[in-house]
């Protein structure tokens, strides 16, 4: 791994939900902070700072990640999904999100980006999740607002919905 002058900034370079970006960052910048203010993807959201809430949970690379957990620097050449790469166009809603729609699963929504990336995660693992499973899953954010429990019935339903329809999984979605 390079060694990188903490004095000066470097530029970084890396793939943002599918397009190539770049952002000027100092060696300590962290990825929220990157990802926030340098390209303005706001989708991803900041609570703790310490990798306790999981509201910044992005996922680099298909895998999830705490962003503030995470230096810019690291984003080099990699692969970064945000809430902002969820939905295939502007007016159209992903499987996922498109259930907790229905379901109700959010209410402030300062939870919401972090866990429709963690659950998009793993049901592109494992498409057919016990209920346990989807609560482990869950487990890994903090939501004061809604109680999981519709959480839960979202991501039931989204997975039964992704079953029936295999060619629609992760890039396509249903109408809102
Ligand atoms: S802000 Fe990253 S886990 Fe809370
Ligand atoms: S919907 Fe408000 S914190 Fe989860």
């Amino acid at each position: 791994m390079p060694r990188l002058s903490a004095a000066i900034r470097h530029r970084i370079g890396f793939k943002l939900n599918g397009k190539p970006v770049s952002v000027e960052a100092e060696p300590r910048l962290l990825a929220t902070d990157a990802l926030r203010h340098g390209l303005g993807a706001t989708g991803t959201h900041v609570g703790c700072e310490h990798g306790v809430c999981g509201a910044c949970t992005i996922l680099i690379d298909g895998a999830p990640a705490r962003a503030c957990l995470t230096l810019a620097v690291q984003l080099e050449g990699r692969e970064v999904t945000t809430v902002e790469g969820l939905a295939p166009a502007p007016d159209r809603l992903s499987v996922l999100q498109a259930a907790f729609r229905r379901h109700h699963a959010l209410q402030c929504g300062f939870c919401t980006a972090g866990i429709l990336i963690s659950l998009e995660a793993f049901l592109r693992e494992q498409p057919k999740p016990s209920e346990q499973e989807l609560r482990e899953v869950v487990g890994g954010h903090l939501c004061r607002c809604t109680g999981y429990t519709p959480i839960i019935a979202a991501a039931l339903e989204a997975a039964a919905l992704l079953r029936r329809q295999p060619q629609v999984l992760a890039a396509e979605s249903i109408d809102v």
